[in-house]
């Protein structure tokens, strides 16, 4: 049976109440519950009027003291939108990046300097501008893991919420893809465009593999299986569902299905569980882990709040050429 290929699209309200957003309940019980950094950090937030974003992959207490907790798209449309003058950003360098482009007069504050994404470096902006004069008719279309000087090559971005109707957005009938292969696949298996793919990846996605799915699936038959497109074609193949690690929340509380096996970074699996405490859920593999991801913690959140640091700027000229592939995106329809 061929998966079901979610998208953002399946929530029209993406944007502020489709996050992970602390709610009324959860800021009282929150408030008893406060260990002495915790308020420290919130006394901070105030202080500064400062916004806490969290990528999905976060740690557990650094999930539970985020102002938004999302996937790589919802956090860059909270990150344009916020009336803040400072976004600490628990995530890796280039959501960080992509926050400071979309809002340069903001303080955007990436609480570990080194929590970096292997795959955003895997090509240089030299051998991207290689690339487009290989095949100059075609389009540029960034996953967002990308440093700021690819998305200034770019013509357009995209995550993993909006890949395929960024791709079917375009005039252009072909489309050089970058960085990852995996998700160039996985466009390019739902497209009419012909994809050029760069080879770059994932190593925390790219690792799971079509046996352990198999597995899993034979350990909990009853289980949904739901994947992030970073995975290699034979294992999307084997899923039910292919969707952003958002799209894995919003598919989660609304299946009918008890069980979920999640096939991407093992952090998940935390929030999927706080959400729908009544269902089970099981990481395709408890190796999967983003060590980068992993660097944040709430000593380090409170460390970035003291002294405003450290602080992610990009150079003026690329920032602004980033900043129309991202803008692009963000008009893209989904
Ligand atoms: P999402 O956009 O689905 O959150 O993915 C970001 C990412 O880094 C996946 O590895
Ligand atoms: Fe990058 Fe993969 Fe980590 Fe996501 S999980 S930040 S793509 S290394």
């Amino acid at each position: 049976m061929p998966a079901e290929h979610y998208h953002s699209g399946s929530n029209p309200d993406l944007g502020f109440g489709d996050l992970k957003k602390m709610t009324e309940s959860e800021k009282t019980s929150q408030k008893d519950n406060l260990t002495e950094i915790s308020r420290e950090i919130l006394a901070l937030k105030n202080k500064h009027h400062a916004t806490i974003l969290a990528h999905n992959y976060q740690i557990p207490e650094v999930q539970d003291i985020a102002d938004f907790v999302g996937d790589s798209l919802e956090l860059s449309r909270v990150a344009s939108r916020l009336d803040t003058e400072v976004i600490i950003f628990c995530g890796v360098d280039f959501m960080a990046e992509t926050a400071a482009i979309l809002s340069p007069q903001k303080k955007v504050i990436l609480p570990e300097k080194s929590a970096w994404c292997p795959m955003a470096h895997m090509i240089t902006a030299d051998q991207l501008r290689d690339l487009k004069r290989l095949y100059p008719e075609a389009a540029v279309v960034c996953y967002v893991n990308s440093t700021a000087e690819i998305k200034a090559e770019s013509d357009i971005c995209c995550t993993s919420a909006n890949g395929l109707q960024v791709a079917n957005s375009l005039s252009e009938k072909q489309i050089i893809f970058v960085p990852d292969r995996n998700l160039a696949a996985y466009i390019a298996r739902h497209t009419d465009k012909t994809i050029i793919p760069w080879d770059g990846y994932c190593y925390v996605h790219d690792r799971f593999t079509a046996q352990e799915v198999l597995a899993a699936r034979a350990e909990h038959p009853s289980a949904e299986v739901l994947v992030h497109p970073e995975c290699r074609p034979d294992v999307i193949d084997l899923a039910d569902f292919v969707c952003s690690t958002s799209g894995m929340s919003r598919h989660a509380k609304a299946s009918a299905a008890r069980e979920f096996i999640i096939g991407t970074e093992a952090g998940m699996v935390y929030r999927l569980k706080k959400e729908n405490p009544e269902k089970q859920f099981y990481p395709l593999s408890k190796n999967a882990i983003c060590k980068n991801m992993k660097k944040t913690d709430l000593t380090k959140v409170l460390r970035a709040l003291q002294i405003l640091q450290p602080r992610v700027t990009v150079p003026e000229d690329i920032a602004l050429r980033a900043k129309k592939a991202i803008e692009r995106m963000l008009d893209v329809k989904i």
